[in-house]
């Protein structure tokens, strides 16, 4: 039976049934950036065969199929059924769990690296889920969290902007998260020691128009839309918009995300 099925029970509710509905269009689409982000990561840990990494968040698979690439025994968790029925599709060795923040389903200190890519955020308290990224890491292992960055260019953002002015979904203010300085403060606060932060940059490229829409409105095909007789018109203004972007047939998105990684030190 598969996650979707509902053969896997304690589900967070409602938000995992939205990224269900979202799953397809981003395996199609976001699901690379976080094999760069991986990148990111393997600069600042000591990654390969023997280490064990838990992706909180893991969406479609992306950052545990480079992982797996890099031999690495890597692990994931999502709430949402359909993210999970992507992932072990495409990485059937792998060990991956439906659930979420603030609820990991591993004993303490099972893993040498724990890390979360554009996930932290749709925990119900990001202070409550540091504490559960940090309780199933090792004592002198390291945390590794990656957000989207707000304040530095980010095409995404752009896009977004012009979507919702169009009447399109709204996205919101991503917070002081999302904003230089924040994130490291957060994981200091919750006793992350040796902290530091950097800015990742990522590229992506639509193929096409559809592609473009598909990446920064997805689930419009599936999904409940409120907007969805100003479609066309959302659709233009994040046509219009991407013009910048446009260069031979293909429009290509740059988006940073800020990336922290920190130790669990005994007592912490
Ligand atoms: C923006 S996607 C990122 C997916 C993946 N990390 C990536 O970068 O490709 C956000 C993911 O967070 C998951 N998510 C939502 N609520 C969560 C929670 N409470 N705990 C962990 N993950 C959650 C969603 O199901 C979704 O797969």
């Amino acid at each position: 039976m598969s996650a979707s099925d509902g053969g896997e029970a304690g589900l967070p509710g409602g938000a995992a049934q939205k990224w269900s509905l979202l799953a397809d269009d981003w395996a199609l689409t976001w699901d690379g950036v976080a094999a760069q982000v991986y990148a990111a990561i393997a600069d600042e840990a000591r990654l390969g065969p023997g280490v064990r990494l838990l992706d909180v968040g893991c969406g479609a698979g992306g950052l545990l199929a480079a992982a797996q690439a890099d031999g690495v025994t890597a692990a994931g968790i999502d709430p949402a059924p359909k993210m999970v029925d992507l992932a072990r599709e495409r990485l059937p060795d792998c060990d991956i769990r439906l659930g979420g923040l603030p609820d990991l389903l591993w004993a303490e200190e099972e893993f040498d690296l724990v890390v979360s890519v554009n996930a932290l955020l749709f925990a119900p308290d990001v202070y409550e889920a540091l504490a559960a990224l940090m309780r199933v890491c090792k004592t002198d292992g390291q945390v590794a969290i990656a957000l989207w960055a707000d304040d530095v260019g980010n095409d995404l953002d752009v896009l977004e902007q012009a979507a919702a002015a169009a009447g399109g979904p709204a996205f919101g203010d991503g917070g002081p998260l999302r904003r230089d300085g924040g994130l490291a403060e957060l994981c200091r606060e919750a006793g992350l020691e040796d902290v530091r932060s950097r800015l990742v940059p990522t590229t992506w490229s639509a193929a096409g128009i559809d592609d473009l829409l598909r990446a920064v409105i997805p689930g419009e095909q599936s999904g409940p839309s409120s907007s969805a007789s100003r479609l066309p018109e959302v659709h233009r203004a994040v046509v219009d918009a991407a013009q910048p972007m446009l260069a031979e047939g293909k429009y290509t998105l740059r988006n940073s995300l800020y990336l922290c990684t920190g130790h669990v030190r005994p007592n912490t």
